[in-house]
């Protein structure tokens, strides 16, 4: 009997860039697990189409990037909780008729914190830089994770005060104080965490964020990987410590992977190597 190997894809507009392919691939490698992983780039109309054709061929599951989230959960039968709370999906896993919608980016940022930088999470105060999805997608993980205040900083002030409508009710369960900030009170709260989740630190032009306070020991956190970016810069002249989206990326793949395989990945010598990659890339 032959057996088949697993077809998963990840799918966004560009995707060239994606790191999936590899991330997937090195995870299968160390536990021994056979899967093909493929990279799909998606027409901007043509989601649903796709996602159809890929159940037709017998695909397993599909990582879901950018610009495609939202209608991930939208083709969904059923939905996790922290697919659900965001109204967005980077996880599909496609079950005889179902198809079912993860959100693992949160908990791959909480992880990342957690461990691979020693944050501790418990009675932070934190704020988060930015109101689209990449925001939306890690509040209630972060909500969840035993934070003091989560503060929401948006240059479109109005995005920011959606989010905290949303998440409204959670940050009343778990007692922690939500609020959307303006610019001028911002500067006199020191934060112990800072995340920039906007797409700001991917143009070469300096970024229009607020330059926050950084408590004593505080973490700056930029969700783009790969660079250094304005947002990064800063927090390094302002004293605190620094740390780009690798990790992030790193862990919510690991979560997805689990998903899928049952099987939880180590991550370290993954994030190593993806790490010379981009080095090597930059040096090219
Ligand atoms: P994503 O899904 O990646 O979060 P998005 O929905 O386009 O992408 O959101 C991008 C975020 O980056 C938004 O918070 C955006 O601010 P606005 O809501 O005001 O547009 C923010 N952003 C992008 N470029 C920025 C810049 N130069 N300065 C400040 N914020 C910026």
């Amino acid at each position: 009997m032959t057996s088949v190997v697993p077809r998963f894809a990840v799918i966004g507009n560009p995707i060239a860039h994606s790191r999936s392919p590899r991330i997937h691939g090195l995870f299968g490698a160390s536990l021994g697990v056979a899967l093909d992983y493929q990279p799909l780039l998606c027409p901007l109309d043509g989601f649903p189409a796709l996602i159809q054709q890929l159940r037709d061929q017998g695909y397993a599951g599909a990582n879901v990037t950018l610009p495609f989230k939202s209608e991930a959960i939208a083709c969904a039968t059923g939905a996790s909780v922290s697919a659900a709370e965001c109204g967005a999906s980077n996880t599909l896993s496609f079950r005889s008729v179902d198809i079912y919608a993860d959100n693992t980016d949160g908990s791959g940022l909480v992880r990342d914190l957690r461990i691979n930088h020693r944050f501790d999470l418990d009675g932070a105060r934190v704020l988060l830089l930015g109101a689209g999805g990449a925001a939306r997608g890690v509040v209630g993980s972060l909500l969840r994770a035993g934070v003091a205040q989560l503060d929401l900083f948006n240059r479109t002030r109005k995005r920011a005060d959606d989010i905290v409508t949303t998440f409204a009710r959670l940050a009343a369960q778990q007692a922690v104080p939500i609020a959307s900030v303006s610019d001028s009170p911002l500067t006199d709260n020191e934060y112990n965490l800072v995340i920039n989740a906007t797409s700001a630190g991917l143009s070469e032009r300096a970024p229009a964020l607020p330059t926050a306070r950084y408590s004593e020991g505080a973490l700056a956190y930029d969700m783009v990987y790969g660079r250094e970016t304005a947002f990064m810069h800063e927090a390094r002249r302002a004293g605190a410590r620094v740390a780009d989206g690798l990790g992030m990326l790193v862990e919510q793949a690991a979560d997805a992977f689990e998903i899928w395989h049952g099987a939880r990945p180590a991550t370290a010598n993954v994030m190593a190597t993806v790490r010379e990659d981009l080095r090597a890339e930059s040096r090219k």
